[in-house]
């Protein structure tokens, strides 16, 4: 191979920032790769809409099937977002043969499991680190940084939206509504922020991350769900008065019962570490048998530091194509399912 071609699916907030480090870094990734990565197709919905990106135009497309269709792409990047449309085009380009990079968490919480198959299947790859929290490599360091231990528990700020409203609304005094809308001019915030303010896309994240800190599938269904309605009025001033921050927080844990897994606001105190974690930013904590406590933190929302997930996704497909080596990864759900009645 003397060069590995890219359809791009989608070229908004996630998009225009793949395109930009693709752009940027194109010396460095050649330098690294042997090859260079060029970006030959883009999928968008509007053709005439004003872009930040300075790809040529004239590899916009707004027909789908001229992408999947195409067998010269190598790598089908997915970052348009949805859901059955998502899933319909990663399924056609896996079983055309294509590496798949998606950064939707929504296909990856309801289908990922079908998905990982699938792509085992067709020895191909699929890559979903910038699914969960943005910018930090929290896939990689469940999938194989930790691959040794036992994950006991997991807890985390795991949704942008959420965290950047609150922070603005405990330290600016800004209104929820203002709060909302900064957010998504800001690009944090999902298609249909409800997602994002009634816990669904952080429940979506625990889903991910549960099932591959615990090998099993963990599904939406087995999530406990409370989003920001449930804060009352006056909850942060009286956490503030008593030393502590309201946060909206991921938990999982898995015992001899069984998983639990839960999203919710919640008063932590403010010597907790996740107290601290402000804006649009991320942490996850994780509680391992042999290594202990460990926590990542870092943007878990916003163009460039999701697509510096995608971007190196985009490297671990190259590197596999180059070297022929893909499809040989094991597939994460290996235990069996044992979810606690009480959070089914
Ligand atoms: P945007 O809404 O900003 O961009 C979506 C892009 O996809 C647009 O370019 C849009 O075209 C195109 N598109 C969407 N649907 C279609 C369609 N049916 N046909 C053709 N083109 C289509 O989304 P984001 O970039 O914010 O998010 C993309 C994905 O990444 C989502 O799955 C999201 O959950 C995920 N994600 C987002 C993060 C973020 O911080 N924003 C962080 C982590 C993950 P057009 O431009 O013409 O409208
Ligand atoms: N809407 C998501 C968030 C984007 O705010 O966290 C990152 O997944």
């Amino acid at each position: 191979k003397n060069e590995i071609s890219i359809g791009l699916l989608g070229l908004g907030t996630v998009g225009t920032g793949v395109a930009k480090i693709l752009q940027q870094h194109q010396q460095d990734l050649h330098h690294k790769l042997g090859v260079p990565v060029t970006i030959k197709k883009v999928l968008v919905r509007n053709h005439n809409k004003e872009r930040l990106s300075s790809l040529d135009p004239n590899v916009f497309t707004t027909d789908i099937q001229e992408i999947l269709n195409d067998s010269s792409l190598d790598i089908i990047v997915e970052v348009m977002g949805g859901i059955d449309g998502a899933k319909k085009a990663i399924e056609e380009a896996l079983k055309s043969g294509k590496q798949v990079v998606t950064a939707n968490k929504d296909v990856m919480a309801e289908y990922g499991h079908e998905l990982l198959k699938l792509a085992d299947a067709e020895k191909c790859d699929l890559f979903y680190e910038a699914s969960v929290a943005g910018g930090i490599p929290i896939i990689r360091t469940l999938e194989d940084g930790l691959a040794s231990d036992r994950i006991s528990s997991l807890m985390g700020i795991v949704n942008g939206t959420t965290n950047f409203i609150l922070t603005k609304m405990k330290k600016e005094k800004m209104s929820y509504e203002d709060a909302l809308a900064e957010a998504t001019k800001l690009g944090y915030a999902e298609a249909d922020p409800s997602s994002d303010v009634d816990g669904v896309d952080a429940a979506r994240k625990m889903v991910i991350l549960s099932s591959l800190a615990y090998s099993t599938e963990v599904h939406l269904d087995d999530v406990l769900v409370r989003g920001m309605k449930e804060i009352q009025d006056g909850d942060l001033e009286m956490a503030e008065k008593f030393g502590y921050t309201m946060k909206m927080v991921g938990s999982s844990k898995k015992d001899e019962e069984g998983i639990e897994v839960s999203v919710e606001p919640i008063f932590l105190a403010n010597s907790h570490p996740l107290a601290s974690v402000n804006n649009e930013f991320n942490a996850v904590y994780i509680y391992g048998d042999a290594v202990g406590e460990t926590m990542l933190y870092g943007p878990g929302a916003g163009s460039l530091p999701t697509a510096t997930s995608v971007v190196s996704d985009i490297i671990a497909a190259c590197r596999n194509l180059l070297m022929e080596v893909n499809g040989k990864r094991m597939h994460s759900a290996q235990h069996e399912r044992v979810i606690k009645p009480e959070n089914s």
